[in-house]
């Protein structure tokens, strides 16, 4: 079978690569022609652990290419998937659909046969029935069908997610894009991944209800341990006694400064706005949109205290740039706010990233210095903040981080180190819901916080 991927982003590029693995013809366009140029070079335009190996790979056994042209893509393909951007737009928090919409019309003005088009990016209720619209007036005389096909992959972990999904979801109202759909995840459902075959209109509701409630797991414990730091509490013990029940489940429920990311962020904002369209509010995750807004200052002020109230001229290491460990993703990171706001109050930012640092000097421009590593943001540091949890930090012994700050403070918002080990080394340690001093006089703690906070 052959078939097309249009948008060779982080979507794009590991679904191209992972579905050529299993055997498939596949294309990937992209309009972007330098990204195409280095990419029919062998080189990688994104990270993403074991991507390169893949692509080199599949480009040498022939089943990879790259394109910039359309109609060279689709020439007999029989599913030509869209994985194109769909960015907030500002005007109201919707997902802006230009880019799904604008390829759309490009596909149907390069088709000639007859091929299933398939949205795989993340777009609200109702908008394959647009793209069928839009590729029937751009080539009126088309046979074609439109399915919804989500991809759940998470970055840093892309291949393997693709591989072994905890399931497929083919959304559609086509029998002939069903079978051909089943037919190119047979490598996958053989293999014992479950397949779910729906509508259309619900398809696409899937992916949004799952990425607005995984934020709303990740803003409800960070809620959590907000109130474990009132009362004395440890939101790693209670994360742990709540996870535990199966049904609810350990993943997402990690406190930290909130969540970022190319996802949730827009997501959560267009779920909002499919209720309000349709007159049926998302009131649930318009709280979790408020709880994760306020994450930040929250965060800001945290370090801000840790600081001794005043940030301005203070020498601060952040580590950490991108949304999460394993990418170079910057896009909505709470570390790039962070460190947005710490430089406009005066502070010193001097950040280290093992592989974001290129797309936040971007973003973030002249307003931090961009160190060559981990030990050079350290040098004579007042203060360092762990902002995302590459294992190179989290292997990085206290000790060595004493050596080369100037004063042992360190604000870890993920919750990396241990409390107790910190405190054994001398520094002034403040984490996210868990105190230093919890374990040494813990009762007497938790009396006093308790005490506090009911009068
Ligand atoms: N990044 C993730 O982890 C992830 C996970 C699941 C779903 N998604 C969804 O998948 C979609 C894509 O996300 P992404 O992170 O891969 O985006 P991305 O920005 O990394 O990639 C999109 C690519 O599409 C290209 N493009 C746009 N219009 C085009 C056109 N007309 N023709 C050819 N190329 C075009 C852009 O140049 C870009 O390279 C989004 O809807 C996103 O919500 C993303």
């Amino acid at each position: 079978m052959k078939l097309a991927v249009i948008g060779t982003g982080y979507v794009g590029l590991v679904s191209g690569a992972c579905l050529a693995d299993v055997g498939w013809d596949v294309t990937c366009v992209d309009k972007i022609a330098d990204k195409i140029e280095r990419l029919k070079k062998g080189v990688i335009p994104i990270y993403e652990p074991g991507l390169e190996e893949l692509v080199h790979d599949n480009v040498a056994s022939g089943r990879l290419h790259f394109t910039t042209d359309i109609a060279e893509a689709v020439k007999d393909a029989s599913i030509v998937m869209i994985a194109v951007g769909t960015p907030t737009r500002q005007l109201d928090g919707n997902a802006d659909l230009q880019y799904v919409y604008a390829a759309a019309e490009e596909i149907a003005r390069a088709l000639d046969h007859y091929a299933v088009i398939v949205t795989k990016s993340t777009v609200p209720a109702g908008t394959g029935f647009q793209v069928k619209r839009i590729v029937a007036e751009a080539n009126p005389a088309l046979e074609f069908d439109v399915a919804s096909n989500p991809e759940f992959l998470r970055e840093g972990n892309a291949i393997y997610d693709f591989a072994t999904p905890d399931r497929i979801v083919i959304g559609t109202d086509s029998d002939a894009a069903r079978e051909l759909l089943e037919e190119l995840y047979r490598p996958f459902t053989e293999n014992g991944v479950e397949l779910i075959r729906t509508d259309l209109v619900s398809s696409e509701l899937i992916k949004y209800a799952a990425n607005t409630f995984l934020a709303t797991k990740v803003s409800f414990i960070n809620e959590m341990a907000d109130i474990c730091e009132r009362v004395g509490g440890n939101i790693v013990d209670v994360s742990r006694g709540m996870g535990s029940d199966k049904r609810i489940g350990h993943a997402f429920l990690k406190p930290g400064p909130g969540y970022g990311g190319s996802c949730f962020p827009k997501d959560t904002l267009a779920m909002v706005h499919i209720g309000e369209r349709v007159l049926s509010p998302a009131t649930i995750v318009e709280a979790v949109i408020a709880v994760n807004r306020s994450r930040t200052h929250r965060m800001v002020a945290k370090i801000a205290q840790a600081a001794g109230s005043d940030l301005q001229g203070k020498r601060i290491a952040l580590l950490g740039l991108t949304f999460k460990p394993n990418t170079d993703d910057v896009r909505d990171s709470v570390a790039i706010l962070i460190a947005d706001e710490l430089s406009q109050m005066g502070a010193i930012v001097r950040a280290y990233d093992p592989q974001g640092m290129q797309q936040a000097r971007k973003i973030l421009g002249n307003a931090i210095a961009y160190c060559g590593s981990a030990d050079d943001a350290l040098e004579d540091a007042d203060l360092c903040v762990v902002a995302t949890e590459w294992n190179e930090f989290r292997d990085k012994k206290p000790i060595a981080y004493k050596r080369l700050m100037a004063e042992p403070v360190m604000v870890d918002l993920r919750n990396v180190f241990s409390p107790d080990e910190m405190a054994e080394h001398g520094f002034t340690y403040v984490s996210v819901g868990r105190s230093a001093v919890e374990r040494k006089a813990p009762q007497a703690r938790r009396e006093l916080a308790m005490g506090a906070s009911t009068l």
